[in-house]
Protein backbone atom coordinates (compact mmCIF):
# COMPACT_ATOMS: atom_id res chain seq x y z
CA UNK A 1 0.00 0.00 0.00
CA UNK A 2 1.37 3.37 -1.12
CA UNK A 3 2.03 5.63 2.42
CA UNK A 4 1.46 9.34 2.17
CA UNK A 5 2.93 12.27 4.31
CA UNK A 6 1.23 15.22 3.85
CA UNK A 7 2.57 17.64 6.88
CA UNK A 8 0.36 20.81 8.60
CA UNK A 9 1.97 24.16 8.36
CA UNK A 10 0.08 24.88 11.62
CA UNK A 11 3.42 25.17 13.98
CA UNK A 12 5.73 26.17 10.94
CA UNK A 13 6.52 30.17 10.10
CA UNK A 14 3.06 31.09 9.05
CA UNK A 15 5.13 34.64 7.94
CA UNK A 16 6.53 32.92 5.33
CA UNK A 17 4.16 29.43 4.27
CA UNK A 18 5.70 29.31 0.30
CA UNK A 19 8.87 29.64 2.46
CA UNK A 20 8.25 26.51 4.46
CA UNK A 21 6.25 24.36 2.19
CA UNK A 22 9.82 24.42 0.05
CA UNK A 23 11.77 23.25 2.96
CA UNK A 24 9.60 19.58 2.59
CA UNK A 25 10.13 18.11 -1.32
CA UNK A 26 9.54 15.01 -0.30
CA UNK A 27 5.92 15.35 1.15
CA UNK A 28 3.10 14.06 -1.16
CA UNK A 29 1.17 17.27 -0.33
CA UNK A 30 1.14 20.24 2.07
CA UNK A 31 -1.76 19.89 4.98
CA UNK A 32 -3.33 23.02 5.12
CA UNK A 33 -5.44 23.77 8.14
CA UNK A 34 -8.02 26.47 8.01
CA UNK A 35 -9.24 27.53 11.19
CA UNK A 36 -12.38 30.09 11.79
CA UNK A 37 -12.92 30.45 15.78
CA UNK A 38 -16.47 28.99 15.73
CA UNK A 39 -15.86 25.25 14.93
CA UNK A 40 -12.90 25.07 16.74
CA UNK A 41 -11.61 27.71 19.15
CA UNK A 42 -8.59 28.60 17.01
CA UNK A 43 -8.02 30.89 13.82
CA UNK A 44 -5.82 30.64 10.95
CA UNK A 45 -5.95 31.69 7.25
CA UNK A 46 -9.16 31.34 4.81
CA UNK A 47 -9.14 31.17 0.89
CA UNK A 48 -7.20 34.50 -0.15
CA UNK A 49 -4.11 33.12 1.99
CA UNK A 50 -4.68 29.64 0.08
CA UNK A 51 -5.24 31.88 -3.31
CA UNK A 52 -1.68 32.70 -2.69
CA UNK A 53 -0.19 29.81 -1.80
CA UNK A 54 -1.39 28.23 -4.79
CA UNK A 55 0.01 30.93 -6.99
CA UNK A 56 3.56 30.24 -5.32
CA UNK A 57 4.07 26.37 -5.00
CA UNK A 58 3.02 23.25 -7.72
CA UNK A 59 2.82 20.64 -4.16
CA UNK A 60 -0.34 18.99 -4.21
CA UNK A 61 -2.63 21.24 -1.51
CA UNK A 62 -4.64 19.28 0.48
CA UNK A 63 -6.69 21.59 2.99
CA UNK A 64 -8.24 20.86 6.41
CA UNK A 65 -11.51 22.79 6.66
CA UNK A 66 -12.14 23.22 10.79
CA UNK A 67 -14.92 25.87 9.72
CA UNK A 68 -18.25 26.26 10.34
CA UNK A 69 -21.06 26.73 7.75
CA UNK A 70 -18.66 24.24 5.23
CA UNK A 71 -21.38 23.47 2.44
CA UNK A 72 -21.11 26.97 1.84
CA UNK A 73 -17.39 27.63 1.29
CA UNK A 74 -15.74 23.98 0.57
CA UNK A 75 -15.81 24.27 -2.76
CA UNK A 76 -14.15 27.42 -3.45
CA UNK A 77 -11.25 26.13 -1.93
CA UNK A 78 -11.44 24.04 -5.09
CA UNK A 79 -12.32 26.35 -7.48
CA UNK A 80 -9.20 28.17 -6.04
CA UNK A 81 -7.18 25.36 -7.79
CA UNK A 82 -6.49 23.34 -4.21
CA UNK A 83 -6.45 19.23 -4.73
CA UNK A 84 -8.03 17.68 -2.00
CA UNK A 85 -11.12 19.57 -0.04
CA UNK A 86 -11.76 17.69 3.51
CA UNK A 87 -14.96 19.13 5.26
CA UNK A 88 -15.91 18.17 8.78
CA UNK A 89 -19.05 16.18 8.71
CA UNK A 90 -20.07 18.11 12.28
CA UNK A 91 -20.29 21.45 10.04
CA UNK A 92 -21.82 19.93 7.26
CA UNK A 93 -26.07 19.44 6.42
CA UNK A 94 -25.37 18.01 3.05
CA UNK A 95 -22.24 16.11 2.91
CA UNK A 96 -23.52 14.16 -0.21
CA UNK A 97 -24.05 17.57 -2.20
CA UNK A 98 -20.63 19.55 -0.68
CA UNK A 99 -18.63 16.36 -1.84
CA UNK A 100 -20.38 16.28 -5.64
CA UNK A 101 -19.14 19.94 -5.43
CA UNK A 102 -15.73 19.14 -4.52
CA UNK A 103 -15.74 17.04 -7.15
CA UNK A 104 -17.15 18.96 -9.94
CA UNK A 105 -14.48 21.56 -9.60
CA UNK A 106 -12.38 18.42 -10.55
CA UNK A 107 -10.48 18.27 -6.88
CA UNK A 108 -10.58 15.60 -4.56
CA UNK A 109 -13.23 15.01 -1.73
CA UNK A 110 -12.47 14.12 1.61
CA UNK A 111 -14.72 14.04 4.68
CA UNK A 112 -13.35 14.63 8.39
CA UNK A 113 -14.71 13.34 11.59
CA UNK A 114 -13.56 14.35 14.96
CA UNK A 115 -12.64 11.85 17.22
CA UNK A 116 -16.28 10.74 18.83
CA UNK A 117 -18.03 10.69 15.79
CA UNK A 118 -18.55 7.34 14.49
CA UNK A 119 -18.35 6.82 11.08
CA UNK A 120 -20.94 3.74 10.65
CA UNK A 121 -24.05 6.41 9.72
CA UNK A 122 -21.76 7.58 7.03
CA UNK A 123 -20.83 4.00 5.02
CA UNK A 124 -23.46 3.98 2.42
CA UNK A 125 -21.88 7.75 1.43
CA UNK A 126 -18.20 6.32 1.07
CA UNK A 127 -18.29 6.15 -2.62
CA UNK A 128 -19.15 9.63 -2.90
CA UNK A 129 -15.34 10.16 -1.15
CA UNK A 130 -11.73 10.40 -2.07
CA UNK A 131 -10.59 10.51 1.23
CA UNK A 132 -11.40 9.85 4.65
CA UNK A 133 -9.81 12.18 7.35
CA UNK A 134 -9.92 10.69 10.86
CA UNK A 135 -9.06 12.67 13.63
CA UNK A 136 -6.68 11.73 16.84
CA UNK A 137 -6.75 14.83 18.46
CA UNK A 138 -9.59 17.13 18.95
CA UNK A 139 -8.79 19.39 16.03
CA UNK A 140 -7.84 23.15 16.85
CA UNK A 141 -4.21 23.06 17.84
CA UNK A 142 -1.01 21.49 17.20
CA UNK A 143 1.04 19.45 19.27
CA UNK A 144 -1.12 17.36 21.17
CA UNK A 145 -0.95 13.93 21.50
CA UNK A 146 -2.42 11.11 20.09
CA UNK A 147 -5.91 9.36 21.38
CA UNK A 148 -5.75 6.02 21.30
CA UNK A 149 -9.07 5.56 21.34
CA UNK A 150 -9.49 6.01 18.18
CA UNK A 151 -7.30 2.77 16.64
CA UNK A 152 -10.51 0.71 16.62
CA UNK A 153 -12.40 3.24 14.39
CA UNK A 154 -8.91 3.48 12.05
CA UNK A 155 -9.49 -0.55 11.77
CA UNK A 156 -13.58 -0.29 11.38
CA UNK A 157 -13.04 2.74 8.57
CA UNK A 158 -10.61 0.19 6.63
CA UNK A 159 -12.85 -2.86 6.55
CA UNK A 160 -15.40 -0.46 5.05
CA UNK A 161 -13.41 1.40 2.84
CA UNK A 162 -12.51 -2.44 1.57
CA UNK A 163 -15.77 -3.46 0.65
CA UNK A 164 -16.37 -0.53 -1.60
CA UNK A 165 -13.48 -1.54 -3.92
CA UNK A 166 -12.13 1.94 -4.28
CA UNK A 167 -9.33 3.53 -3.70
CA UNK A 168 -10.10 5.91 -0.83
CA UNK A 169 -7.48 7.19 1.38
CA UNK A 170 -7.54 6.72 5.05
CA UNK A 171 -5.78 9.96 6.69
CA UNK A 172 -4.96 10.59 10.15
CA UNK A 173 -4.47 13.83 11.68
CA UNK A 174 -3.05 14.98 15.34
CA UNK A 175 0.15 13.42 17.19
CA UNK A 176 1.58 11.72 14.62
CA UNK A 177 5.36 10.81 14.60
CA UNK A 178 7.84 8.59 14.78
CA UNK A 179 6.58 6.98 17.50
CA UNK A 180 2.86 6.69 16.71
CA UNK A 181 2.66 6.44 13.10
CA UNK A 182 3.50 2.43 12.88
CA UNK A 183 0.42 2.12 15.46
CA UNK A 184 -1.56 4.43 13.07
CA UNK A 185 -0.66 2.31 10.12
CA UNK A 186 -0.95 -0.80 11.33
CA UNK A 187 -4.59 0.37 12.21
CA UNK A 188 -5.54 0.95 8.20
CA UNK A 189 -4.56 4.61 7.75
CA UNK A 190 -2.44 5.15 4.63
CA UNK A 191 -1.94 8.77 4.35
CA UNK A 192 -0.88 10.99 7.72
CA UNK A 193 -0.83 14.36 8.67
CA UNK A 194 2.20 15.35 10.75
CA UNK A 195 2.90 19.29 12.05
CA UNK A 196 5.04 19.87 14.94
CA UNK A 197 7.03 16.37 14.32
CA UNK A 198 7.85 17.84 11.11
CA UNK A 199 8.75 21.11 11.76
CA UNK A 200 10.57 20.84 15.18
CA UNK A 201 12.81 18.40 12.96
CA UNK A 202 16.14 19.47 12.49
CA UNK A 203 15.58 18.50 8.87
CA UNK A 204 12.23 18.31 8.31
CA UNK A 205 12.24 16.68 4.53
CA UNK A 206 14.73 13.82 6.13
CA UNK A 207 11.70 13.31 8.77
CA UNK A 208 8.82 13.35 5.98
CA UNK A 209 11.22 10.44 4.61
CA UNK A 210 12.02 8.72 8.18
CA UNK A 211 7.83 8.98 8.61
CA UNK A 212 7.30 6.97 5.27
CA UNK A 213 9.37 4.60 6.06
CA UNK A 214 8.14 3.62 8.92
CA UNK A 215 4.80 3.41 8.12
CA UNK A 216 5.77 1.43 5.22
CA UNK A 217 7.64 -0.82 7.52
CA UNK A 218 4.31 -1.05 10.04
CA UNK A 219 2.46 -2.39 7.10
CA UNK A 220 4.56 -5.09 5.99
CA UNK A 221 3.90 -6.51 9.60
C1 LIG B 1 -5.10 20.14 14.44
C2 LIG B 1 -4.77 20.20 12.98
C3 LIG B 1 -3.57 19.41 12.63
C4 LIG B 1 -2.31 19.85 13.34
C5 LIG B 1 -1.46 18.65 13.53
O1 LIG B 1 -6.40 20.47 14.67
O2 LIG B 1 -5.84 19.73 12.19
O3 LIG B 1 -3.37 19.33 11.23
O4 LIG B 1 -1.59 20.83 12.66
O5 LIG B 1 -0.37 19.01 14.30
P1 LIG B 1 0.46 17.93 15.12
O6 LIG B 1 1.03 16.95 14.14
O7 LIG B 1 1.45 18.72 15.84
O8 LIG B 1 -0.51 17.22 16.05
ZN1 LIG C 1 -5.38 19.25 10.07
Amino acid sequence: MAMRITPSVLNADLSNLSGEIARIPSADGVHLDVMDNHFVPNMTFGLPVVESIRQRTEAFLDIHLMIANADRWAPAYAEAGAESITFHVEASDAPIRTAREIRAQGARASMALKPATPIEPYADMLGELDMVLLMTVEPGFGGQKVLDLVLPKIRRTRELVKTTGQDIWLQVDGGVSLETIERCAEAGADTFVAGSAVYSAGDPDQMVRDLRERAVEACRH
